[in-house]
């Protein structure tokens, strides 16, 4: 009986340690969404329904395991950048380590920015271009901002009574079918009074 409990015992150790080997990496892994375009419309900027897909293992269309491809890259960015005339020239999600830089995207305004969620430009002295980024650190969190709910013509009281026909089709109808009537009955009142 001993010796067998503690051969189990024995064999255990080893599992833990897998178990809790598993459990780092698997806290410590980061994914982001991944997409870049030079395009002023394009669906990496509000493919929102691709992102949420994504996001829940769906597709894996913009999904960028970060610390598979570099164990640095512990954020994750959205980056845009203006060209002189305002207009923007490049949008891009991704991973970032928050310290590399490249010569076309680097200011010194960038040095140690947080993964907050803020967004940080600076000029870029060699381009004189306008560049964002904005860093932070949780699966999935450089994503867009969802569509603004469609407003509801109906939600509005005093618009049905306005005359929108589509919002409370049924009451309005009573309604103008009660003042038809009561004119019809004014009508021939007012006929028989004569
Ligand atoms: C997201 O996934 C659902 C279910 O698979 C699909 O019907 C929908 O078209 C997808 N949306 C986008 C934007 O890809
Ligand atoms: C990302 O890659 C790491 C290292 O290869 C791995 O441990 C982790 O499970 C992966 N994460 C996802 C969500 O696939
Ligand atoms: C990660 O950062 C360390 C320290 O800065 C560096 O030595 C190493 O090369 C980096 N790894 C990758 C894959 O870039
Ligand atoms: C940043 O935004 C993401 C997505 O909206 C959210 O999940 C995360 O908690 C935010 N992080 C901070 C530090 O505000
Ligand atoms: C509701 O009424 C208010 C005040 O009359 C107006 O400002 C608002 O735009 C209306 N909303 C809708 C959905 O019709």
């Amino acid at each position: 009986m001993q010796p067998h409990r503690l051969s189990m015992l024995r064999s255990a150790v080893p599992v833990f340690f897998l178990l809790v080997l598993f459990l780092v990496t698997y806290v410590e892994s980061l994914s982001c969404y991944q997409c870049a375009t030079t395009a002023k419309h394009h669906e990496c900027k509000d493919d929102y329904g691709g992102f949420v897909n994504t996001s829940m293992g769906l597709t894996h269309k913009y999904d960028k395991n970060c610390t598979a491809a570099n164990v640095n890259w512990t954020r994750c960015m959205i980056l845009t950048a203006q060209g002189q005339a305002g207009v923007e020239t490049v949008f891009h999600r991704g991973c970032h380590d928050g310290e590399t830089f490249s010569i076309l995207h680097d200011s010194p305004k960038f040095r140690g920015l947080p993964p907050n969620n803020q967004t940080t430009c600076g000029r870029i002295a060699s381009s004189r271009e306008l560049v964002c980024f904005t860093f932070c650190a949780t699966d999935f969190c450089n994503g867009p901002q969802p569509p603004p709910p469609i407003p509801d013509p109906c939600s509005n009281t005093s618009a049905s009574y306005a005359g929108d026909a589509r919002c409370g089709a049924t009451g309005l109808q009573g309604t103008v079918t009660l003042t038809s009537m009561l004119v019809c009955a004014g009508i021939l009142l007012f006929a028989l009074l004569l």
